[in-house]
């Protein structure tokens, strides 16, 4: 097949949510469909168990069984498929961040009886800062949830987009019948356990169709109505509003009950988007142009601390990659080739002799990448958009046997290379501060220092509230406010001035006080740096 029409067949996304919302039964559904797997339950094991905390032999085990599923590909209605995973602990939730940089669109699951859940606003913040397209998917409809058209009304207010009813249920929890599908107008009858019968679906001329009440007897005129106030209040989908990230199709069901998911799948091949240009330093750059590139956005250590290999998961932008094949390696000005990348169909690694845009490849990393690291067969263009945010729990990283001073540095190193957590240099003595997002990351990074560094480390806990990147223009300025805050600043892996607040009050203070610094919540100031040179 041509370039074009590789891209043409390849759908690449994530499916996202608060923990608990339905993400991994739907998963699931969705590569039962999709022929990937034969059981129900084969996904279940990928979660971290929502109390653990200090299990380090489950964080261990998680490890392997997230390389194996980080990328599951799928064939279905003559697509191909690429679901990229999610972790689902909120202690990951930078890595999921992270991810979502190499979808070209996200699945969002809702449950119904909680609605917009604090992960849903983040992710969704995330979503928006690319406009990444978003197809909403209520779930639990089982269960005596909230009123729908509220769930709407708070979907759109907290997470700024508008939104367009697909599907329609009628009633819910225990009296929960079915979904009305608006578009093609199927009534479709709700039976516990996911049994689909073909009468099941039944196909009617309208809304005035008298078989209506047949089926759902006085529930049949609030759908009337439901119906008649959606039409008039919600626009009609807009799929290239969608493709912009501003609208978002709703689909009503049940994952656990396989109820509305195959709505849903089949809504999503239809109108979901192929693999998209992405921006870089120079230029936005196209999937179907000739030459290959395409940029790395995880890495994954080797389970087995025999063997300090890693896996770079790299998202083919444009052109075709090819197995021993020399790239180049734009950070390193280095040319490097793979003898086995491998990709990940049907849950099973295969060494691969090539790869088209939207796919995910994985690549032995011998220590040569980093997260954000791009690989080009022309031009030396970077990729932009893979952000850092702000940690929110910060640690001073004490080494208790100064004879593995060393391992400790590698270690430590290697371990924010792969994304684990961020580190930062304090003067004077060169301290490392480590951030993460939760506290389950601080058990990893001991864990794994001592396990495969063989370096002993304690924690220090620091009382900050967040680290933020600073930016001006003014140099005078920048200096003042470093002396000024000489114990609460250092510099990011990059070498770019981080101020640690302690508390929400003083970065607001710190912000009046000095109106010529702007201060950052996440690296995509990088972005707005790179637009403003080029302008
Ligand atoms: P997550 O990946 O987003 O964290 O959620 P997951 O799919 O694991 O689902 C969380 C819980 O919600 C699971 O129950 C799952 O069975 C349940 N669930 C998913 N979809 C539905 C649905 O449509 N209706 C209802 N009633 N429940 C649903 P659990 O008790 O945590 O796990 P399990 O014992 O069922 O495996």
């Amino acid at each position: 097949m041509s370039l074009p029409e590789e891209i043409a067949k390849r759908r690449t996304f994530a499916i996202i949510s608060h923990p608990d919302a339905g993400k991994t039964t739907l998963t699931e559904k969705f590569l039962l469909f999709g022929g990937a797997i034969q059981t129900a339950g084969a996904v279940k094991s990928n979660k971290i168990r929502k109390s653990a905390t200090s299990d380090f032999m489950e964080i261990e085990r998680q490890r392997g069984i997230s390389v194996a599923t980080s990328v599951m590909s799928f064939e279905y209605s003559g697509l191909l498929i690429n679901l990229l995973d999610t972790p689902g602990h909120k202690d990951f939730a930078e890595d999921t961040y992270r991810t979502l940089t190499a979808v070209d669109s996200v699945v969002l699951v809702i449950d119904c009886v909680k609605g917009v859940e604090e992960q849903t606003e983040r992710l969704m913040k995330v979503c928006r800062m690319r406009a990444t397209p978003v197809i909403i998917f209520i779930n639990k409809l089982d269960r005596d949830g909230r009123d729908p058209f509220d769930l709407l009304d708070e979907l759109e207010e907290k997470l700024h987009i508008s939104l367009r009813p697909m599907t329609w249920p009628v009633g819910m929890g225990k009296t929960f019948q079915g979904v009305y599908d608006l578009d093609q107008h199927h009534l479709l009858m709700f039976r516990p356990g996911g049994v689909r019968r073909t009468e099941d679906v039944l196909t009617i001329e309208g809304l005035d169709d008298p078989r209506l009440e047949e089926q759902l007897g006085s529930a049949a005129n609030a759908l009337r109505e439901d119906a008649e106030l959606i039409n008039g209040v919600y626009d009609k989908l807009d799929i290239e509003a969608y493709h912009r990230g501003e609208i978002a199709p709703v689909f009503f069901g049940s994952a656990v009950n396989n109820f509305g998911v195959q709505e849903m799948l089949e809504a999503f091949v239809r109108i979901a988007p192929p693999p998209q240009p992405r921006p870089t330093d120079l230029r936005d750059v196209k999937p179907n142009e000739q030459m290959f590139s395409g940029f790395v956005f995880k890495i994954h250590a080797n389970i087995d601390p025999k063997h300090r290999d890693r896996i770079a998961f790299l998202r083919v932008c444009s052109g075709k990659f090819e197995r021993n094949t020399f790239y180049q390696h734009t950070r390193l000005h280095k040319q490097v080739r793979f003898s086995n990348p491998y990709s990940f169909m049907a849950r099973s690694k295969e060494v691969i002799e090539e790869a088209w845009p939207g796919d995910v490849i994985g690549l032995y990393d011998t220590g040569i990448f980093k997260i954000g690291d791009t690989l080009s067969e022309g031009e030396a263009f970077t990729y932009r958009g893979i952000p850092s945010f702000s940690p929110e729990i910060f640690r001073e990283v004490v080494n208790n046997d100064p004879m593995k001073s060393k391992q400790l540095d590698k270690g430590i190193r290697q371990l924010t290379e792969e994304g684990v957590a961020q580190l930062f240099i304090k003067e004077p003595g060169s301290k490392k501060i480590v951030g993460t997002v939760g506290e389950l990351q601080f058990d990893v990074i001991r864990y794994r220092l001592e396990h495969e560094y063989g370096a002993r480390s304690t924690f220090h806990h620091l009382p900050y509230y967040k680290a933020c990147w600073i930016t001006t223009n003014n140099p005078v300025k920048l200096q003042e406010f470093l002396r000024y805050k000489s114990d609460h600043v250092a510099t990011d892996k990059d070498g770019n001035w981080v101020f640690f607040a302690e508390s929400a009050w003083i970065l607001n203070v710190s912000q009046e006080n000095y109106p010529e610094l702007r201060f950052h919540t996440n690296s995509e100031f990088k972005t707005e740096q790179a637009e403003n040179a080029q302008a």
